[in-house]
């Protein structure tokens, strides 16, 4: 059964047992600041098992592509060296949302097991959380697993409900014990049944995992019960095909074969087991789907696992003899084999491309050089050795190295590498670089005093103490009316400048003084600086200071930046899951938001996305900010990611359908919003959209002007604003037909000026003419034609029309056949037009050319029948 065919039966057969089929949802989690990569079925679920989200299906069935590279589930190590670890792969799962719990859970997949995929029921065990006597009595009692093949499995995992049985997305969330199924590969394959000594053999590989949502773990580590009991099921679409397909490792698949076989053919490799070629094979995957779901090469976050993955890869094709760039030519193999299944994939395919080359390109640069160092130091490093932390680092920081990258190699020939000492190197840089920085600070402001208290996420208005005062980078104690100075406080209300929000204005207030805000900036990460000018009487170090922000201001800011959120996600529903966050500037007149997109938002799409953030702002829905440890929300994966910067606690926000990690003020509830606009939309850099958006009194604001430009225009053509656009059209067509009017007017004009001037033309010697005129106002468009014109008429003749426009002369010539043997119209423009400071030229009987210096025009025309006359003579 091809892994195509698989796929699809498991679809249909959870289709006629009444679920909804739900298409994949992005690698990257929408909404979910927990979850570095979606990483099994039920994250697109995840609100639904809580009973935050609803659906208008109780039951559901999905084939979700998962990335475990990095978080909770990082298989990325063992990529390549075990017969079924990927970082992408398919999972294909049934869920129940209070609907059925375990019984028909555990029916379903044993009827779909046996009846329509018909493996041996002799060949399938079962494992059950050692607690679970329901599960276990349903495998016995009603589905006849004899009790040899179900094995209980405790807490193995040294913590309670830390076990291979029990189940969670990542650190909080929904969670609950489990039930998997294995497959007996049989006695030829070594290993030993699950919760044996040698279960890690391939012999009985696990199939699919039952999870019988119970819990939802909060970040202290209580597990209040979900609302209802619910299941979430995966079974790993590649392991099932290996067992229908009747191989013992996922690499054998059907699909993985021929992306192998590319992968031999982009490398020239010609041994198809070499590992290399099945990491490349898996890797190229996991990178063509990040970055379909927008995810980009970068040095942080998603972006920096993704450039992992992709160096690994190059990597494995250096070892294999490939130096050059290649890994990107094996997109299209991946869109033969899985762009039916996945639409945006094929969509996307050159895009996918050109991200991938570009990486290549940029890594190839290094790759070879770093080698060369790595080889170097292995050289001196003894088998069962340790590589030191500085070699790791110094391949990390010049050479582009990502530690796992090394550490595989470090691997293949048997040597450890030293991660503490990485750590020390790397924290050496960083305390190097906060000290150039702390020094360049300390050039203009050093402060030794508190840290500022932040009050601004409650109030507007708070009492602070002055703990420094700078006038020109120079620490003072005192100052002056007049004087423009930064102030410190030890507690503020002021929102300094930071996640795209700008810093705050307003007053700060001692007795009668008075000190105006202009700005509010950190001096150091959480020492903040009051810039602005004493307006009246002084301060000094020390005083009390009641501190008050400009409540318009800010109030505006506010609803810009929360409008931001809303408009983010909007830009995800509207446009695609790719749509990344570059960059934004949030103050009180608009939000400017940048994002990967790659081409122009139509009308449409923006009239989309404000109507669905107006839907929002209407829903007056409460905001929530929740402040919680950084290392219990977004778990182990992140921690990984070196050079991230994240302080210990994030501020989780949420804002109507949308949660985002930020530290910066918002609306009590959407309605705060007011109308939200897009103003602009346009590119600032290849592949990023740029959108300007106001909302509030500044959105009123801006529909009262547009208004008002309506009524002016509407006013100027006695018309209704909803007439408008029909009158301009009629007057455009009006205009257009008067245009055509006067051309015609113009050539008859012209027609009748020829046959004027043909009587104009004086006798030569044997019967020939010349015409020799300056015919002010005409089009120098028409000359030529009337030029034919006279020649025709006149029969055998010498022609020469100037006209002058906007001080340019046009000058053509005309010579009838017979003449031209003796008078060429090339030469005697060119005679005329170098008098008039041009040029000219053409054939001998017809010639254009043009000149400036119109007030020489009469002159070089009356010298022309001379010219004409010694010719013919
Ligand atoms: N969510 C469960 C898993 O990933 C089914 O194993």
């Amino acid at each position: 059964m091809k892994t195509s065919e698989i796929r699809q039966k498991f679809l249909s057969f959870f289709e006629s047992k009444g679920h909804q089929v739900v298409p994949s949802s992005s690698l990257v989690p929408g909404n979910d600041p927990t979850l570095l990569f979606t990483n099994s079925g039920m994250v697109q679920f995840k609100d639904v098992f809580t009973g935050k989200e609803t659906r208008p299906y109780s039951r559901a069935t999905s084939a979700q592509r998962c990335v475990r590279a990095g978080g909770k589930h990082n298989d990325l190590e063992n990529v390549g060296y075990t017969a079924r670890h990927h970082t992408f792969f398919e999972m294909l799962g049934n869920f129940s949302f209070g609907d059925y719990f375990k019984r028909d859970a555990i029916h379903h997949a044993w009827e779909l097991l046996t009846t329509v995929y018909e493996l041996p029921a002799e060949k399938l065990w079962v494992t059950v959380y050692h607690e679970d006597d329901e599960a276990y009595d349903i495998w016995s009692k009603e589905i006849g697993v004899p009790a040899e093949r179900i094995v209980r499995i405790g807490d193995n995992k040294g913590a309670r409900y830390a076990s291979d049985n029990f189940w969670q997305m990542a650190d909080t969330g929904p969670c609950g014990p489990c039930s998997e199924i294995f497959y007996d590969h049989g006695p030829e394959v070594w290993g030993g049944p699950p919760g044996s000594p040698e279960e890690d053999g391939d012999r009985y590989i696990e199939i699919w995992n039952l999870v019988f949502m119970q819990f939802e773990r909060d970040a202290q580590g209580n597990m209040p019960r979900l609302p209802k009991p619910c299941v979430d099921t995966g079974m790993g679409l590649e392991r099932i095909a290996a067992v229908l397909q009747h191989v013992h490792s996922n690499y054998e698949i059907d699909l993985f074969q021929a992306l192998i076989k590319a992968a031999a053919r982009e490398t020239g490799a010609t041994d198809l087991n070499n590992n290399s070629l099945k990491v490349i094979a898996d890797h190229i995957r996991a990178c063509s789907f990040l970055i379909v779901d927008g995810v980009i090469p970068s040095n942080e976050g998603r972006g920096y696992v993704l450039r992992r993955i992709i160096r690994r890869a190059l990597r494995h094709g250096h070892k294999l003899g490939q130096s050059g760039v290649f890994f990107h030519r094996l997109v299209a193999d991946l869109v033969k084999e899985m762009g039916a299944a996945y639409p945006e994939l094929a969509a996307q395919q050159a895009r996918v491309e050109q991200v991938l080359k570009q990486e290549e390109e940029r890594f190839s640069e290094t790759l070879e050089h770093g080698m060369k160092i790595l080889d170097a130091a292995l050289a001196g490093v003894p088998e069962n050795g340790v590589l030191d932390g500085q070699t790791l680092f110094t391949l990390y920081d010049t050479y582009g190295f990502p530690v796992d990258l090394t550490a595989d190699i470090c691997r293949e020939r048997n040597v450890q590498v030293d991660l503490d000492g990485f750590e020390t190197a790397m924290n050496h840089q960083r305390e190097q670089a906060r000290a150039a920085g702390k020094f360049k600070a300390a050039e203009g402001l050093s402060y030794s005093g508190v840290a500022t208290r932040f009050e601004g996420y409650e109030r507007l208005q708070a009492q602070g103490k002055v703990t420094a005062l700078y006038v020109d980078g120079t620490s003072v104690d005192a100052i002056a009316a007049g004087q423009d100075a930064i102030v410190v406080l030890d507690a503020t209300p002021f929102y300094a400048e930071s996640g795209g929000q700008v810093g705050d204005t307003g007053v700060l207030r001692s007795g009668a003084a008075r000190f105006q805000v202009q700005d509010t900036q950190k001096i150091q990460s959480a020492v903040f600086g009051h810039h602005g000018r004493m307006v009246e009487g002084g301060l000094k170090v020390g005083d009390a200071v009641d501190a008050q922000v400009d409540i318009a201001q800010r109030a505006r800011t506010v609803r810009n930046h929360s409008a931001t959120h809303l408009m983010h996600k909007a830009l995800r529903q509207v446009l695609g899951g790719h749509v990344q966050q570059r960059g934004s500037l949030v103050d009180a007149d608009k939000t400017r938001f940048d994002f990967a997109h790659d081409a122009p938002m139509t009308p449409e799409q923006i009239a989309e996305v404000e109507r669905i953030v107006n839907a929002e702002v209407l829903s007056n829905h409460a905001t929530q900010a929740r402040l919680m440890s950084y290392d219990e929300a977004v778990q182990g994966g992140a921690v990984a990611l070196f050079g991230e910067k994240y302080g210990d606690e994030v501020r989780v926000l949420d804002i109507g359908f949308s949660r985002e990690l930020c530290g910066g003020t918002h609306v009590a509830r959407t309605g705060d919003i007011g109308l939200f606009k897009i103003v602009s939309e346009g590119g600032v850099a290849a592949g990023v959209r740029r959108v300007e958006a106001i909302t509030g009194d500044n959105a009123l604001a801006w529909v009262q002007q547009t208004n008002g430009t309506l009524l002016r225009a509407a006013g100027l053509l006695r018309a209704q604003p909803a007439e408008l656009v029909d009158r301009i059209a009629l007057l455009q067509t009006q205009m257009k037909q008067l245009e055509r009017d006067l051309d015609q007017a113009k050539s008859k004009l012209a027609a009748s000026a020829g046959n004027d001037l043909a009587g104009q033309a004086i006798a030569l010697d044997g019967g020939a003419k010349l015409l020799v005129a300056n015919l002010a106002g005409v089009d120098p468009k028409a000359l030529r034609g009337m030029v034919d014109q006279l020649k025709d008429k006149l029969k055998s003749a010498v022609v020469l029309l100037a006209a002058v426009a906007d001080d340019k002369i046009s000058l053509v010539s005309g010579v009838t056949s017979d003449l031209t043997s003796k008078v060429k119209a090339g030469e005697l423009v060119g005679m005329v037009a170098a008098q008039v400071g041009g040029k000219g030229g053409g054939r001998p009987d017809m010639a254009m050319g043009g000149g400036t210096d119109v007030a020489a025009l009469a002159g070089a025309t009356a010298g022309v029948e001379a010219w004409v006359r010694e010719r013919l003579a």
